[in-house]
């Protein structure tokens, strides 16, 4: 009802306007006011385990394996651990490699996705650690995990995740802060200047919601693109792919994400003056790589619509349209420049009519295999 929706015309808008205040839930009593120190309950209790591990695979369905790809850079930069990302569906049928050593971390918004609940199953057989990141409290997964931590979003309704996803990412990089600190594996200085953006990223997601009217303005001319692609490097291409998820969810229009650098070997084949391209282009360390992939895409009269951070001169001069989000660490990136993305599908799926809350053929919790 109108009620619930809280005065905005879809729960998916409610749920992306609400990510200032989820991520401050998430946040809640794991970073201290003073944003020096992370802890998180479920990794006190097993430290030992997590020092140890030899590898870390994270397996996950549709976004939230999106969410675990962002994990694979975390944990892969902060705690020097080799990490793996799978579909729950493909490794549970796999004959996989799991060894006593492994901890196996399942990402899950609903808790109850049939996949991902076989593949912890598998897991534990193996003698692996298994640890849940998932949204409903007391689902099937956290009640057959070892540990975990909640997101703590509250209630997800729009089928298209969006809050769950921002918060999956953040409980991630609070699991990377506090395991790289406890293997030494993360510099002090690092350590202290992520938690301390970590806890201004709210208040940043704030300043990209207020760019909502341009991004609706935006989203009126790409609403009859046939095609779209996405492209992202680094902590940005499993952005990439959730943009272009996001897009197909609940516009039906075709999109593919890609890293940046692959588009050469094929899909640069399709860009001609009717295939917008979404390019997250903000100033980190790909950056100089990533303007040169829109060079590319220029050049073959390809619609570029960047994501760029504030005061950016080069791309600007380079694209067709920009927007701005402010600038913050490398990788928390994904926390604000997934925001602009699912307000592009969002607005482009308005305009074509479409049921955004409810798109066919999709179910938010996907309980069969
Ligand atoms: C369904 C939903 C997706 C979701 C996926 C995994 O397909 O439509 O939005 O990402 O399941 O769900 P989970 O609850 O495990 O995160």
């Amino acid at each position: 009802s109108e009620l619930e929706r809280g005065g905005y015309p879809h729960f998916m808008l409610k749920e992306i306007f609400e990510q200032p205040e989820t991520l401050k839930n998430c946040m809640s009593g794991r970073i201290n006011v003073e944003a020096t120190n992370v802890t998180l309950s479920g990794i006190i209790d097993h430290k030992d385990k997590f020092i140890q591990a030899k590898r870390i695979i994270i397996v996950a369905c549709g976004t939230s394996w999106h969410a675990g790809l962002i994990g694979k850079y975390l944990f892969e930069e902060f705690c020097r651990v080799p990490v793996e990302v799978e579909y729950a569906s493909e490794f549970r049928y796999r004959h996989p490699v799991i060894h006593p050593e492994d901890i196996v971390i399942a990402i899950s918004q609903s808790g109850e996705t049939a996949d991902s609940l076989a593949a912890i199953e598998l897991a534990r057989h193996a003698g692996a650690f298994v640890y849940g990141i998932c949204n409903v409290v007391g689902s099937s997964i956290p009640r057959n995990t070892h540990s975990g931590s909640y997101t703590h979003c509250g209630h997800e309704i729009g089928v298209a995740s969006t809050k769950a996803f921002t918060a999956q990412i953040t409980v991630l990089t609070m699991m990377a802060l506090a395991i790289g600190k406890e293997k030494g594996k993360i510099s002090v200085e690092k350590y202290l200047a992520v938690i301390k953006e970590l806890s201004h990223i709210p208040e940043k997601i704030e300043r990209v919601l207020a760019l909502n009217k341009s991004i609706k303005k935006l989203s009126r001319i790409f609403t009859y693109a046939r095609n779209f692609i996405y492209l992202g490097r680094g902590y940005n291409y499993p952005i990439a792919l959730e943009g272009a998820l996001k897009l197909k969810e609940i516009s039906y229009i075709h999109a593919e994400g890609y890293p940046a650098a692959e588009m050469k070997h094929g899909p640069i084949a399709l860009i001609d003056n009717e295939m917008p391209v979404v390019a997250i282009a903000t100033h980190n360390t790909v950056y100089e790589k990533v303007v040169s992939n829109i060079q590319e895409i220029k050049a073959r009269n390809g619609r570029v619509i960047a994501i760029v951070t504030e005061g950016d001169k080069s791309v600007k001069s380079l694209v067709d349209h920009c927007i701005e989000i402010p600038s913050t660490e490398e990788c928390l990136e994904p926390l604000l420049t997934s925001i602009p993305l699912q307000l592009i599908a969002y607005h482009i799926a308005v305009n074509k009519n479409r049921d955004v809350d409810m798109p066919r053929n999709l179910a938010k919790s996907v309980t069969v295999e």
